[in-house]
């Protein structure tokens, strides 16, 4: 008896210790995250003032550089942002009709290639190079801010621009596809670089109340993968899918959608990406870009064939609605509204070119009559447009793209992702990436779906003379955009090849008619 109640005891004395040490360790993880929270509160003490030039003429802002937006990060020379705010916020004043309560902040990415991506600076330091990013090279080997405006011939950083306009401006890097850790390990696959943007995203929304800005009108852009991005971040806000990676990394208590998104020739929708390229190259057999040129061999014609006969049954399946609201529709032979969708913004493209004074009489494709754009031949259209990419062009059969090494994992470089190319793979082993991973960097899946927060406000532009990524991806975006009733600009400005930032003008004009 006595034994037995001094078991009892003890054992209750070992059950209340462990209860207790467990409510120790709870508290003191609660007080552990509330100090790495509390790591994410923006100084707004730590800052250099800089002069920006812009137009002949000179203002000052706070430049807070290098913020590591995380509190557990994996990677400090990419999860960080510089953050920009007009010196006028700190004086009580307003800049550009803004205040330190309303100004919105725009959210500049330089993501190129899929390459991890620098955070954009508000003074251009190197000369950027000229002309396209090339997804083979990191984005803070393309200059500065890359892509620079290349039509006028004039240098343009649009974080300046957006700074003398009264805007914050935060601009994040992040991890890419070729970041790893000291032991080797891949760092940045996908789904790392949206993760990362999430993240900034939420830095800037759990700070909203001790820094100057609106948090709640952040307008994304980027170019190209950079834009992809863009348009990701904006239609996939608060989704849950993303949530165990952001907890990962320590991410702020915070939402993370966002009021706007900018995205300059999107290379989006990657896992249909290569039946839309086909469905508008077939039958176009030489190709050139990027320092590559040749003829498509009989191996490579037969699979822009089975690509291209792919893509109305992925198309058809969307169910899209034009403005009337008609179906987009393709039959097997790739011929339909949908083209015809397709056909009409081109020929919108040319007429507004045409408004502006561009000559367009030594295209013998287009029929003007009476300053009015009648008609195009598509088919020429698409000759003068030129294929750039071989068959498939971003599921690689030899896993050689930028896109195959984005899916890779921790362990493995490079993966397939279209089952196309899994099954016509000539590297041995080559592997599949996981289906639910593909999906999360695809904007396709989350809009529509009712749990989560999608931008309200898009402006897309595909240069109608890029041939990077089909049309089709970017109006097939817009499209599903629309049809769910968010508010869309779309345009395929005429001549424009792959670039970005090149219209700024219009798209701070676009900014303002959204935000005021
Ligand atoms: C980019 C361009 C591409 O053609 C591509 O496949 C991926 C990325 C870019 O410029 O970012």
């Amino acid at each position: 008896m006595k034994k037995n109640r001094l078991t009892i005891f003890l054992r209750l004395l070992v059950l209340s210790s462990f209860s207790l040490l467990c409510n120790c360790s709870n508290n003191s993880n609660k007080v552990k995250e509330s100090v790495k929270q509390s790591s994410l509160r923006f100084n707004d003490a730590k800052f250099e003032i800089q002069e920006i030039k812009l137009n002949e003429k000179v203002f000052k802002i706070r430049a807070y550089e290098n913020i590591i937006y995380v509190a557990k990060p994996i990677d400090t020379a990419y999860q960080k942002m510089n953050i920009y705010i007009p010196v006028e916020y700190f004086e009580g004043k307003a800049k550009g009709g803004y205040t330190a309560e309303t100004a919105p902040v725009f959210f500049p990415n330089h993501i190129g290639g899929y390459m991890p991506g620098r955070a954009g600076t508000a003074i251009t330091k190197a000369r950027p190079s000229l002309g396209q990013g090339h997804p083979g090279r990191p984005a803070h080997q393309q200059g500065n801010n890359a892509r620079p405006q290349r039509h006028s011939g004039k240098r343009t950083n649009a974080i300046a621009e957006a700074l003398s306009k009264g805007f914050v401006v935060a601009s994040p890097a992040a991890r890419g596809r070729t970041s790893h850790d000291s032991t080797g390990t891949f760092t940045g696959k996908a789904p790392a670089a949206i993760v990362d943007l999430k993240a900034a995203v939420r830095y800037l929304k759990f700070n909203d109340t001790n820094m100057p800005g609106n948090a709640e009108k952040i307008i994304s852009n980027g170019t190209s993968a950079g834009g992809a991005l863009s348009a990701l971040l904006g239609a996939t806000g608060n989704a849950k899918e993303y949530e165990a990676y952001l907890k990962k990394i320590g991410a702020a208590d915070a939402s993370d959608n966002i009021f706007a998104v900018s995205a300059y020739c999107p290379i989006t929708n990657l896992d249909n990406a290569d039946i839309a390229y086909e469905w508008q190259f077939n039958g176009i057999n030489n190709y050139s870009g990027r320092g590559k040129s040749g003829i498509l061999t009989k191996k490579q014609l037969k699979i822009s064939k089975d690509l291209c006969k792919l893509f109305p049954a992925y198309l058809n399946n969307l169910k899209l609605k034009n403005k009337e609201g008609h179906l987009l529709q393709l039959d097997e032979n790739g011929e339909g509204n949908f083209k015809d969708h397709v056909k009409a913004c081109i020929i919108t493209s040319a007429q507004k070119a045409l408004e502006s004074g561009a000559d367009l009489s030594n295209y013998q494709w287009i029929s003007i009559r009476n300053n009015k754009v009648k008609n195009i031949d598509f088919d020429a259209y698409i000759n003068y447009l030129g294929r750039m990419k071989t068959p498939p062009s971003f599921d690689a059969l030899d896993i050689s793209t930028p896109e195959n090494q984005l899916f890779g994992t921790a362990t493995t470089d490079k993966l397939h992702f279209t089952s196309y190319s899994y099954k016509n793979s000539t590297v041995n082993k080559a592997e599949m990436a996981d289906e639910y991973i593909v999906q999360l960097m695809n904007p396709m899946y989350f809009i529509g779906k009712s749990d989560i927060n999608v931008s309200t406000h898009w402006r897309i532009r595909h240069g109608a003379k890029d041939s990077d990524t089909s049309l089709a991806i970017s109006i097939i975006l817009s499209n599903l955009l629309q049809n769910n009733a968010y508010n869309v600009n779309f345009a395929l400005p005429w001549d424009v090849p792959h670039s970005g930032d090149y219209d700024l003008d219009e798209l701070f004009g676009w900014i303002t008619t959204i935000c005021k």
